[in-house]
């Protein structure tokens, strides 16, 4: 498969005379697709139900004849003013109770069914007009699930919805008030219609009941794609996208994954390291310019697992953008660097965000790969170097990954509702895992938690899951590497319930977690011969050899040859530790990487990225900040 580049447009911001121009600037650019229409449903449909397609016509006849491929998404995210007139009552509301106003965009409930029709109706309108037209190479649902919190809704709509879900998934009251434990506190229901959406409760509503609404909301986006999905392979061959966020857990993304061809996301890596990574303000000031070193290798990792292994970079940051507390400029070279990175990673495609700045509206501070003026922006060279360094480089497919870690959205839902202690967060602690094998130069799969095959992996992480699978319980018993299950995995039933023999429940492995703590930051539990735990730590029972142990004497890893548990939240330096001690167990390599530098193998090369602000040697070889190096394997 050949690497691609591409870019997101909007022709409807612009005169459509400039239109030829931008199209032969793309390609001048060493651009291939470009990405059109998900949010110009108002230009489609000024009037309900009057249809105005020829400036769609024509913009994908300009761009398709000048040789670039079209992504065309459709308008979901944005539905027009007169649809909010049609069905007041289709916006959603927040735990508030405060209805999320138009004015924006994503101002729709996933619930709201008239709304999901209308969708239908537009994306079926769309793939009849331009399911075979030679140029719409893919397309694109939606836009972005979930952004602006606007996965869980607390409307009418929504507890109309969960009420018949939770009918159909219990079938009767009591069944439902005994899984839930509703004996405790008074809180049987009598009847479905009872029972609300889980907020303005006078505490915490039972643990349960809001990971029913956390399951009933991600079931709604599934369907809410899976409308439109299906609509659209009615009339079209080509590939469908949804291009997913980072650290968004609020849907199931595997489910929705299963329902399309390719799992695109969006990196922001500057925006997300200022709003959505955890670090002490040094590590940020060290990587405000490039973005953490294990985010964007995180999601990609992720995405490609999501996508099946097919998988893209939809929008890619070129330069400062507006939403982010701070929005500093890219180091000169980024904008290349986090192409070849996704490549690496195994991307088929990175388009940036976006073609030229809007000198309008909400994004006007946001760069594009053309200033507002047209003349170039910084990232448009970066991109033309990427494409003529693609053509020189062979074709390559991923290497294989040694390291494998599981990633599970039900349990994420679990952990929001029962955090047990303030720093618990399921992709956290997980991402915080992924770093380690990282910082030790692996290959990393993420997997989903009904993996039923390991074979092709030495060392599997599931920190964090709810309860194991049958079929990845099954897949432990034969796995001949070395899996380190926890913290805090196993230990409930898929109901949120202790279960009666208390976990984890590991095949051949007598271990239990009969105590739990969490930590406040200023607490640490440390760990003989050095190395400590913050935030979570599971006093462990049983038989099972001990492989590790607290200062206090208490056990903090246990378990066999091939099947451990860890019994709390290793601080960085100490997964460092223990994920090289099982490596040196299992015979894998690992490295020594200088600061900032991360590695990635494909089938022949490995490439290295430099992330530190400073140059960075690597061998014989100096990188430069922000450099990229690859050498052939
Ligand atoms: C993404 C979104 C784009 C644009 C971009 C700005 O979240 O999909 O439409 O808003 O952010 O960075």
């Amino acid at each position: 498969m050949k690497r691609t580049l591409g870019v997101c447009y909007y022709p409807e911001h612009w005169p459509q005379d400039q239109w030829a121009t931008d199209a032969a600037q793309m390609i001048e650019a060493g651009l291939t697709w470009v990405r059109i229409g998900e949010f110009a449903w108002a230009r489609m449909e000024a009037v309900s139900g009057t249809l105005t397609w020829d400036w769609l016509d024509q913009a994908i006849d300009v761009l398709g004849d000048t040789g670039l491929k079209v992504v065309l998404g459709t308008p979901t995210a944005t539905p027009p003013r007169w649809m909010i007139d049609k069905y007041p009552d289709m916006l959603a509301v927040d735990a508030a109770n405060n209805t999320r106003k138009f004015g924006s965009r994503r101002h729709y409930d996933f619930s709201h069914l008239p709304y999901r029709d209308e969708c239908r109706r537009i994306a079926t309108l769309m793939a009849e007009r331009y399911g075979k037209n030679p140029h719409v190479a893919a397309w694109q649902i939606d836009n972005e699930y979930d952004c602006h919190d606007t996965t869980l809704s607390y409307s009418d709509a929504a507890k109309r919805g969960f009420q018949d879900w939770l009918a159909q998934k219990y079938q009767s009251t009591d069944a439902l008030n005994r899984a839930w434990g509703n004996v405790f506190w008074s809180m049987d229901y009598d009847t479905f219609d009872q029972i609300d959406v889980p907020n303005l409760t006078v505490t915490e509503a039972n643990h349960p009941h809001q990971l029913a609404f956390r399951q009933y909301s991600s079931d709604q986006v599934v369907a809410f794609n899976k409308a439109q999905a299906d609509a659209i392979r009615a009339h079209s061959d080509a590939p469908l996208i949804h291009n997913y966020m980072g650290r968004i857990t609020t849907f199931d993304h595997w489910k929705v994954g299963a329902d399309l061809d390719i799992a695109s996301w969006d990196s922001y890596p500057i925006g997300f390291l200022s709003d959505r990574i955890e670090g002490t303000p040094k590590e940020k000031l060290k990587f405000l310019r490039q973005g953490h070193p294990d985010n964007q290798a995180f999601h990609h990792d992720l995405y490609r697992a999501v996508g099946r292994g097919r998988m893209w970079v939809m929008e890619q940051q070129p330069g400062p953008v507006n939403w982010a507390p701070y929005n500093p400029a890219p180091l000169p070279g980024m904008a290349r660097l986090w192409a070849w990175e996704a490549f690496a990673h195994g991307a088929e495609t990175v388009c940036y965000f976006r073609w030229r700045q809007t000198p309008f509206a909400q994004e006007q501070m946001h760069a594009g790969l053309l200033r507002p003026d047209r003349a170039p922006a910084p990232a448009l060279a970066e991109a033309r170097q990427v494409a003529d360094e693609f053509a020189a480089m062979p074709d390559v497919g991923t290497a294989n990954a040694q390291a494998a870690l599981i990633f599970d959205y039900e349990s994420a839902w679990a952990w929001d509702a029962q955090p047990q202690g303030a720093d618990f967060e399921m992709f956290r602690l997980a991402f915080a895992a992924y770093r380690g094998l990282r910082r030790a130069g692996l290959n990393i799969d993420i997997l989903p938690p009904n993996t039923a095959d390991l074979s092709d992996y030495k060392l599997v992480l599931a920190p964090g899951i709810m309860s194991l699978s049958d079929p990845f319980r099954k897949a432990l018993t034969t796995f001949k590497g070395i899996a380190l299950i926890g913290p805090r995995t196993d230990t409930k039933t898929p109901e949120l319930v202790i279960p009666n023999i208390m976990g984890p429940n590991l095949p051949n492995v007598d271990v239990t977690a009969i105590l739990t703590e969490s930590i406040p930051p200023n607490d640490k539990i440390k760990l003989q011969g050095g190395g400590r735990f913050r935030h979570w730590f599971e006093h462990l029972d049983g038989t099972a050899p001990v492989h590790l142990t607290t200062k206090d004497g208490l056990p903090a890893i246990m378990g066999g040859d091939h099947l451990r548990y860890l019994a709390g939240w290793p601080d960085d330096a100490t997964f460092d530790k223990i994920i090289g001690g099982l490596c040196d167990t299992l015979d894998l390599d690992t490295f020594a990487l200088p600061d900032g530098l991360r590695i990635r193998d494909t089938d022949t090369h490995r490439f290295v990225f430099n992330y530190a602000p400073t140059s960075q040697r690597w061998g014989d070889t100096i990188i430069p900040a922000a450099g990229v190096h690859w050498e052939k394997l």
